[in-house]
This record gives C-alpha cells, sequence and structure tokens, in this order.
C-alpha cells in the first residue's frame, strides 16, 4: 500500500516544521518544473495534464484536461482555484493549502502558463484564516523570488495571482457562485450555459479548478503525465488525498492510490470501528453523497467509476463512517440542517424543500412524527431531486437542494424500518413541533 509516490504529502511528511517555507520547498526540488515546464510549449505542457487522466479532485470528478480543453479562445482569460472547502467532512485541501502552499502555486503558475492566463485567483474559504495567511505569505515570496509577476525566469511570460477569501457561505464552493462572489455579487449560482470555460469571471473564458487537482501539477510536468496515469486502476488514476472521519480509531487525511475495497479502507487506514462496535453505515464522498452499508458495499473498490456505479461518489474524498449506535435519523436531520441553512434561496424547491425536510426530520427526532411522514419525506425529496436517478436529476440552479435530499433518501432506503419505528414510539400529536 504504500509502493507509490507521495505527491501530495511527501513534504509536509518528511519536514512538519516548515514544509510550508519557500526555502524548504525549493530545497526539496521545489520550482524546478517550474523551470522545466517554461521551457516547453503552453500546448505541450497542456497535454501533460490531458494525458495524466486527472479528474477533478472538487466533488463531479471532471477530466481536468477535458476541461481544459473547452477554454475559448478570447482573452483575457482567468484561472481559479477552489479552495472554498465547506462540504462537511472535508479537510484535505486544509492541509495542502497551510503545510505545502508553494506546491500549489506552482501548480498555478504551470497551469496559467498552459492555459493562457496572465491573471489567477485563489479563493479561500473565510474559516481558514491560518491557512490563507500562509497562501498569501507564499505567494509574497514568490512574487519576491520572481516566479510571480512580469517575465518570470525570463520566459517572457507573466502572471499575476489575487488571493481571494470568502465569508462563510457553502454555496460559494459551486463554481458559478463563487465567481459571483468573486465579482462582488451575492454568492448564487449562475444558469449553465454559458459554462465558465467559455464566459466565466467578469464575462471572460475561465477555468475552475480545485487545491488538491492544482497541487498535482508541478508533479506531472517533472514526471510525465504518463507516469501519473499509470498509478492506479484506469479512471482513477494518481494519488488522492481522503479525509476520514467519524467512528474509527483513526481519523485523518490519507494520501492513497484508489483501488482499495471499502472494508479495506475502513480497517487498515482508519484502524478499524472505535471501541470495538460493529459499522452501520458510511459516506462514501462527503454530505451530499448517498450513504453506504456492509451488506451492500464493503467489497466495493474505492474508485471514482465503482463508487458512482453503486449509486454514490467519491465527491469531495471526504468519508464519514457511523457506528452501530449511531442514530441514523439524529445524523440525517444533522446534515439536511446544514443545507438548510446554506441554500442561497434562489431556488425555491432547494429554499423551501430543505426548510421542510429539516423540520420533518426534528419533528420525528423529537417523538411527534406522523404516519404519512415518510411519504411526504419522499415527496419533498422529488419535488428538489425527481425520481431515484444516480447523478440525481434536479428542479434548481445548482445540485445544493439534491445534496440535501441524499441522507433522507439514504435513511429510507437502508434504515425504514428504524425511522418507522421512531414515528410509532412516539406521540404523533397532529400539528404539534412542526417550526
Ligand atoms: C454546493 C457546492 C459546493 C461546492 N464546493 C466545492 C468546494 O468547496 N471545493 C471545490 O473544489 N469544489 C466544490 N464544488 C464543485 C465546484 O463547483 C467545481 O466543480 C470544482 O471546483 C471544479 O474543480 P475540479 O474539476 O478540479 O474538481 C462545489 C459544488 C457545489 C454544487
Amino acid at each position: 500500500m504504500t509502493d507509490f509516490p507521495r505527491i501530495l504529502t511527501r513534504l509536509m511528511t518528511e519536514h512538519p516544521s516548515d514544509s510550508h517555507t519557500m526555502a524548504r520547498y525549493e530545497d526539496s526540488g521545489g520550482y524546478q518544473a517550474l523551470r522545466h515546464g517554461l521551457a516547453m510549449a503552453p500546448a505541450d505542457v497542456a497535454a501533460v495534464i490531458k494525458a495524466s487522466n486527472i479528474r477533478g479532485r472538487g466533488g463531479a470528478g471532471f477530466p481536468t484536461g477535458v476541461k481544459w480543453g473547452f477554454l475559448a479562445p478570447a482573452t483575457p482569460r482567468y484561472l481559479v482555484i477552489n479552495g472554498d472547502e465547506s462540504e462537511p467532512g472535508t479537510f484535505k485541501d486544509r492541509q495542502l493549502l497551510e503545510r505545502d502552499p508553494h506546491a500549489l502555486i506552482e501548480g498555478v503558475i504551470l497551469s496559467a502558463y498552459a492555459l493562457g492566463c496572465n491573471h489567477a485567483f485563489i479563493y479561500i474559504r473565510g474559516e481558514y484564516p491560518k491557512p490563507a495567511r500562509r497562501v498569501q505569505h507564499a505567494v509574497d515570496d514568490a512574487y519576491a523570488a520572481g516566479y510571480l509577476g512580469g517575465d518570470i525566469l525570463g520566459s517572457g511570460f507573466d502572471v499575476e495571482v489575487t488571493v481571494h477569501l470568502g465569508a462563510g457561505a457553502y454555496i460559494c464552493g459551486e463554481e458559478t457562485a463563487m465567481l459571483n462572489s468573486l465579482e462582488g455579487l451575492r454568492g448564487e449560482p449562475r444558469i449553465k450555459p454559458p459554462f465558465p470555460a467559455v464566459q466565466g469571471l467578469y464575462a471572460k473564458p475561465t477555468i475552475v479548478n480545485n487545491v488538491e487537482t492544482i497541487a498535482n501539477v508541478p508533479w506531472m510536468v517533472r514526471n510525465g503525465g504518463g507516469a501519473y496515469a499509470a498509478i492506479g486502476p484506469q479512471g482513477s488514476s494518481g494519488t488522492r488525498l481522503f479525509s476520514l472521519s467519524g467512528h474509527v480509531n483513526r481519523p485523518g487525511n490519507y494520501e492513497i492510490v484508489m483501488g482499495m475495497t471499502w472494508g479495506e479502507f475502513i480497517e487498515d487506514l482508519g484502524g478499524g470501528v472505535r471501541n470495538g462496535r460493529a459499522l452501520k453505515t458510511w459516506i462514501p464522498g462527503g454530505a451530499s453523497a448517498p450513504w453506504f452499508v456492509p451488506d451492500e458495499h464493503l467489497h466495493l473498490p474505492v474508485t471514482i467509476d465503482d463508487t458512482g456505479k453503486a449509486g454514490s461518489m467519491l465527491g469531495s474524498g471526504a468519508v464519514v463512517v457511523m457506528d452501530e449506535t449511531t442514530n441514523v435519523v439524529a445524523a440525517a436531520h444533522r446534515m439536511v440542517r446544514f443545507f438548510a441553512h446554506e441554500s442561497c434561496g434562489l431556488c425555491t424547491p432547494c429554499r423551501e424543500g430543505c426548510d421542510w425536510l429539516e423540520r420533518m426530520l426534528w419533528r420525528i427526532l423529537n417523538g411527534h412524527g406522523r404516519p404519512y411522514d415518510l411519504e411526504m419525506l419522499l415527496d419533498v425529496c422529488d419535488n428538489i431531486s425527481p425520481g431515484l436517478r444516480w447523478p440525481p436529476a434536479q428542479t434548481t440552479i445548482c445540485p445544493l437542494g439534491p445534496s440535501a435530499v441524499q441522507p433522507v433518501r439514504s435513511i429510507l432506503t437502508w434504515f425504514r424500518d428504524e425511522v418507522e419505528a421512531m414515528i410509532g414510539a412516539g406521540r404523533g400529536v397532529e400539528g404539534a413541533l412542526v417550526g
């Protein structure tokens, strides 16, 4: 399991006290990929990323090289790095921003060069002050060293980097809401098309990529796209960071090669379920992902496609484990409450539906469920995300509303008897505790 190059965590593991500094980064071979890349034609650098087969680490798992190919020819064009990281359970980008910011910055310069962008933005969630300080410091050092600004290393290529802090809204992780936020507008998603690659920031062609996606770029340029593609199973190439949390003995961030089974993931990485308890369920990819259960999913490989075929997603790489003592209604309620709070309110099915779901779960949890609540829960789910399709259908502009549906459908699929028992045991007082 350890026989693979540590692309994302090597420096911070070997030099935990100063991996974030320019001196340590350069001492470990940092910014050599930049020299190498700037000696290549921009299209050749883009070809390296395409050949790597990397799929975006922000959530949707879209192939990065393909997305870059959609960038419209108009200028100026922009690169925006998504460091909003607000999906419950996800804390991997935080580690990269805080402990290896130069890997991201070197990746940004190389990506901007490949894409023909002269201005890049790094958008970081407002609740990450330390990572943001570290990134700003690293950007300042990169300017001072001549890696940012005009005529970088005498190549004739110019790029400016702006670090921008969000103000605490989950929706600003959705790429078009992020662009609105950068422009000083309300953080609300835009209708697509046009996609950002055609009309994005300031109505100009824009590529949005996750922090982890771009932090891989220097390694790819140094070692070749083919070397990256050769790591791990087809369709899930490269190493990947997973944030493992919940009822496991060893929670934390893990850089792994995909392909092990979920059973191995929870046992070998997480040290198994804590206190010797039995595994009840787990979320394979953040609060937006449908839940998995031991009988059906423990044997499946941890890959983007296998997880998708089984009706869920690796999403942002956040694995949340729940043991046999978990009250699944309480867990689902907690997640739906998050989505209801974070709904931007633009689309009626999401604004109203998430709130309804939250209130119904709350009353079931508090002993006031009614016999028809299960059907009503499903009906509200259907109004936000019709049918049981995966990826989910949506009556909304962005997938936030459909994300809130996933915990509800998950408990009604796998633990319906528990929800029914909770309703049966409650007083079921008509009209009580609705709000
Ligand atoms: C509600 C919502 C929140 C999101 N939050 C994030 C986030 O915090 N970080 C991120 O990289 N992508 C997030 N995404 C996905 C982005 O819209 C986008 O797909 C991603 O940044 C693209 O980068 P990638 O191709 O490198 O994965 C979110 C999507 C939605 C719908």
